[in-house]
């Protein structure tokens, strides 16, 4: 292997990517010689997104796909691959979540807006990606990666977001059952679970002197992480570096979970 994170000639595809920690990964897979395909739900974020993506020499694209959207989800992978001519690495990042407030408040509309994104979103993603990726294998040219956005609410206490913590712990499940199902194609699986990420989705957090003081004092790495520091992650999980690297959830939270 020449470069271990050369990504030249891949595809990779990643949900929620306009934004965050998605376009992070994007510009990641993008600046190690991937195409990247983003998908959101703003058309102008995406173009935004395009834009800055382009920078790094590849081929870039985006499209404005709901994930929720079981039928566009499958076609829209079909236009990737007929498009870009394949799907290396899939990226099922697009998430949403509610302000804290008690378990005994969530009510049932909130938990299934919530478990329509996160979780049906995650599973049409990642099993439209693997039936693509099956088929290359099948035709002679395995290999893929899956890598699932869960977060370390997955196993840790998310109190006032009962829902949320449900649906990145399905995450890891979904994840570690299709690296047992599609190893057999070199398709390879994995979850990240970030901890305390700086993003537009916990922008109440960032200046919450509670959370900041009590919980976020507590990271050893000291402080928030940065988008930026999952890009190198999701460099190695897209790269054949991780040819033998299946079934996993990494933590990426500072070592919060060490302690
Ligand atoms: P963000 O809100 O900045 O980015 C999420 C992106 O997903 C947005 O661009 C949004 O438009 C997109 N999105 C929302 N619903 C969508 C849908 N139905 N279809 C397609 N795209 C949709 O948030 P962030 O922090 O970048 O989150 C990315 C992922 O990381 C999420 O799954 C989140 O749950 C997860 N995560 C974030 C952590 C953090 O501390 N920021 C910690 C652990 C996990």
């Amino acid at each position: 292997m020449s470069n271990y994170f050369d990504l030249s000639g891949k595809v990779s595809l990643v949900t929620g990517g306009s934004r965050g920690i998605g376009l992070a990964m994007a510009k990641g897979l993008a600046q190690a010689g991937s195409d990247v395909v983003i998908w959101d739900i703003d058309a102008e974020r995406n173009a935004a997104a395009v834009d800055e993506l382009s920078k790094h020499g590849t081929r870039v694209r985006s499209a404005v796909v709901d994930v929720s959207d079981e039928q566009l989800v499958g076609s829209s992978v079909e236009d990737i691959v007929g498009e870009l001519g394949r799907i290396d690495t899939c990226v099922a990042n697009a998430g949403i979540s509610t302000p804290s407030q008690s378990m005994l408040d969530i009510d049932g509309e909130t938990l299934r807006k919530l478990l329509a994104v996160n979780l049906d979103g995650m599973f049409f993603t990642l099993r439209e990606a693997a039936r693509a990726m099956k088929k290359r294998a099948l035709a002679g040219d395995p290999g893929g990666s899956l890598i699932g956005q869960s977060s370390l609410q997955a196993t840790h206490g998310a109190p006032g977001k009962q829902h949320y913590g449900a649906s990145k712990g399905a995450v890891i499940a979904v994840i570690k059952g299709m690296a047992v199902e599609f190893g057999r194609y070199g398709i390879r699986a994995n979850a990240i679970m970030p901890g305390f990420i700086k993003t537009d989705m916990n922008a109440a957090g960032h200046d919450d002197e509670k959370l900041n003081s009590r919980v976020v004092s507590r990271v050893p790495i000291r402080g928030w992480g940065t988008p930026d520091d999952l890009a190198g992650l999701g460099v190695y999980l897209a790269s054949d570096a991780a040819r033998y690297h299946s079934g996993t959830a990494i933590e990426l939270d500072g070592g919060y979970s060490a302690l």
